[in-house]
């Protein structure tokens, strides 16, 4: 396994998160519609956080990651996740610098781009396969997540993923962003 999130560095995730979901909660009534029942919320709340916030139970390995991955996404992804008919999810740039703005070539990857890996989690459940997004249960979500990580050099065969897991994974690009934590007032420019 890669290195790995201190309880720090994930409680300062969860108080972000904390921290917007209050501001919402602090809007006014708007006078139209009707309140949205749990089992609707349900439905579209399928957001995962950077820290986890979401993950269902369940969990998946590489290798069942990758037999799922070669009958649900080879054709568009390559069999290494190079690219095929669309775009690569494998690769790293030398010595994971990031040096996108000079040199332009660089494919832009999960393995070199991507700052939190539960966000791999969400978009595999959210959008893929293309013709079917949203069908994937949590176990090949799961198993698909590692078995991407893998191609890109993260995790190892054997490695498994559950929700306590996926959100420890550091990526190689975690530290190339900044938090957005503009409030929408005149500090946006
Ligand atoms: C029919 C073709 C097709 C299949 C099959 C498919 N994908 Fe995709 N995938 C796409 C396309 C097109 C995009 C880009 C969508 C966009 O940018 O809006 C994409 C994007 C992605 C991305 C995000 C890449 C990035 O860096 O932005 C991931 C991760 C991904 N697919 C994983 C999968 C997995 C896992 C499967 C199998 C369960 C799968 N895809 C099956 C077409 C496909």
């Amino acid at each position: 396994m890669p290195g790995l999130l201190n309880e720090a560095e994930l409680a300062a995730l969860a108080e972000a998160r904390d921290r917007g979901l209050r501001s919402i909660e602090g809007l006014p009534p708007f006078g139209f519609g009707a309140p949205a029942d749990a089992d609707r919320i349900a439905q579209w709340d399928i957001d995962i956080g950077p820290d986890g916030e979401g993950l269902p139970a369940g969990r998946g390995s590489v290798e069942r990651g990758e037999a799922l991955y070669r009958n649900q996404c080879v054709q568009c992804h390559g069999s290494r996740g190079e690219g095929a008919d669309y775009e690569a999810l494998a690769g790293r740039t030398p010595g994971d610098r990031f040096e996108f703005a000079d040199h332009r070539s660089h494919p832009i990857t999960v393995g070199s781009y991507w700052p939190y890996a539960t966000t791999l989690y969400d978009y595999i459940h959210r959008a893929m396969p293309q013709a079917a997004p949203g069908t994937l249960p949590p176990d090949d979500v799961y198993a698909l997540t590692a078995f991407v990580l893998h191609l890109n050099g993260i995790l190892e065969p054997g490695d498994q993923l559950d929700r306590e897991s996926l959100p420890r994974i550091v990526m190689p690009a975690r530290d190339r962003f900044v938090r957005d934590d503009r409030r929408g007032g005149p500090e946006v420019r």
